[in-house]
């Protein structure tokens, strides 16, 4: 998928709109903690592989979001640890997994049809050994281990350490199963090897689960509860990461704005006046991080409307290092339409959280998800959404399909009786306003001057580099002495839809 496009994708009821403001886009891609990127879906995670010989071979294949991929350098790393190594070609391998993805219908139905090919590979070669991990694990093991037969292991997101035992299970010729969700587990101690990474810029996950029960999301049924990493051990991380060479990274959540350790354990045993007084709130730790050093960028994702607080805003302003951009998911402009979401604020409310961030961070560049044709979303309802994003003024949004998914309050409580037809109208009118507003929003950055952090080389010419600024907008320069990893002063002197095209210059001017 290109920079500068519009894709729509109907088979996956997903809709992207490509301009520059999507978080953290990384070389041609982009990847957002929850968002599903089309571009990295079912790529193969490879390490750095040094001595082979004698090692069993591992092909890891990826799908979901940026959480799900942030797991797969977690499960890269346990199993390096056991000495395997990793390959691109599952007809290589001694073992294939896959760290599935649930969120939406499509996401499951690629995954099975991938276990349908593996399974023919199964076919000449018996002794391989096929493992499913991630969100599709506890809703389909039975299914996939005993009734169909796809697969010999599953392995829920929080039993990636027992995934060494589960094999040696496989081997000894039993089927291998952990689901179970954790209350304690964040992988705080294992240190991910950095995967298709451009050495620049890098994710730490921060938590797990989440608490928040939206009626459309399978999250909390598939991740499980929310708890919190231990600040120490981000902090240790995102120096590492640095000392490395790393100039950028990114904190992950479901929630980030609900972050808050108290020693470990679920957030919501976090009870006593004392252990909250004791705790860290995202807003301190997105302290911590900023302080590891100025030339260090810090962006996180995904915020909440309900939980996000003028901490958090004021945190992002005083410090020059945290990015100016917020991804903060509306989902629906209808205070009615919440309601049935159970999304915990009113139009109103969100409406309030959006003046904060212009108030009190003036130049922050801010983007959304929105679900349409949730149900029972009437017309009217539907222009409420649409109003919502011209009076914000979206700089980059993800729009979704709803896709109803079993277990969840929605499926349970409400009817799907949305027409397909009528869902796929909306998100064409929904794309097409944001086509407008994105546009809008590069066009206004066109003749500024930015601080942009240097990634790579440009897709289009070897002879410009691209970064972004901290407003999450990708700039292309020529390349001069500039390489991945510095700082350098860039004038916007023209805009696509998507990028800003531009100089380098020594510091900051008007033109
Ligand atoms: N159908 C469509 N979109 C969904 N999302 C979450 N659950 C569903 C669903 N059942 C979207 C929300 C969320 C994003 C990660 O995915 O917009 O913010
Ligand atoms: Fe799902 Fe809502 Fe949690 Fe996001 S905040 S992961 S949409 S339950």
């Amino acid at each position: 998928m290109k920079d500068a496009s519009v894709g729509i994708n109907d088979n996956l009821s997903r809709v992207l709109i490509l301009v520059t403001f999507a978080p953290f886009m990384n070389n041609s891609e982009f990847n957002s903690s929850k968002v599903i990127d089309e571009s990295r879906q079912g790529s193969a995670t490879l390490l750095d592989n040094t001595s082979e010989a004698g090692k069993r071979k591992l092909y890891l294949e990826s799908y979901g979001c940026q959480m799900n991929f942030s797991d797969s350098e977690i499960v890269a790393s346990v199993l390096m640890e056991q000495g395997f190594v990793t390959t691109p070609d599952p007809k290589q391998a001694d073992v294939v997994l896959l760290n599935t993805c649930a969120i939406r219908e499509n996401a499951e139905l690629r995954v099975r049809q991938r276990l349908q090919d593996f399974k023919n590979e199964k076919r000449s070669r018996p002794g391989l050994i096929i493992g499913l991990l991630g969100c599709m694990a506890e809703r389909l093991k039975t299914r996939l281990l005993q009734e169909e037969k796809l697969v010999d292991l599953v392995a829920g997101p929080d039993a990636y350490r027992d995934l060494p035992a589960l094999i040696s299970q496989v081997d000894s010729g039993q089927k291998a199963v952990n689901v179970l969700l954790s209350r304690e587990e964040t992988y705080a101690d294992i240190s991910p090897v950095r995967l298709g990474s451009n050495g620049v810029s890098a994710y730490i996950s921060i938590m797990r689960g989440c608490d928040n029960m939206c009626s459309f999301c399978v999250v909390p049924f598939t991740r499980g509860r929310e708890r919190s990493r231990d600040p120490e051990s981000i902090v240790q991380e995102a120096r590492e990461l640095f000392d490395q060479g790393y100039r950028e990274v990114t904190l992950l959540g479901q929630n980030v704005d609900s972050y808050i350790y108290a020693g470990g354990g679920l957030k919501k045993d976090i009870l006593t006046e004392e252990q909250k007084a004791n705790s860290t709130s995202f807003a301190a730790l997105l302290k911590m991080v900023a302080e590891v050093s100025p030339d260090l960028r810090v962006r996180f994702s995904t915020s909440n409307p309900r939980d996000m607080t003028n901490d958090v805003l004021h945190t992002i302003a005083e410090y020059e290092n945290i990015c100016n951009y917020i991804h903060l998911p509306v989902q629906s402009g209808s205070t009615s339409m919440l309601d049935r979401m159970n999304r915990g604020y009113t139009r109103e409310m969100y409406e309030e959280r959006i003046e904060a961030i212009k108030r009190i961070i003036p130049d922050c560049a801010i983007s959304t998800d929105i679900i349409t044709g949730f149900c029972g979303e009437t017309e009217e309802e539907h222009q409420e959404t649409l109003s919502l994003m011209e009076w914000v003024g979206y700089h980059f949004a993800y729009m979704f399909k709803y896709s109803e998914r079993p277990g969840t309050m929605a499926h349970r409580k409400f009817k799907d009786d949305v027409e397909e037809s009528v869902k796929s109208q909306r998100l064409s009118e929904i794309v097409a306003l944001q086509q407008k507003l994105s546009h809008k929003r590069t066009r206004t950055m066109n003749g500024q001057t930015f601080k942009v952090l240097v990634e790579g080389p440009s897709k289009k010419s070897a002879d410009h580099l691209k970064g972004r600024n901290s407003q999450n907008a990708v700039c292309v320069f020529p390349k001069d002495n500039h390489k991945p990893g510095d700082y350098v002063y860039f004038v916007a002197e023209e805009c696509t839809s998507a990028t800003l095209i531009g100089r380098t210059v020594s510091d900051f001017v008007t033109v």
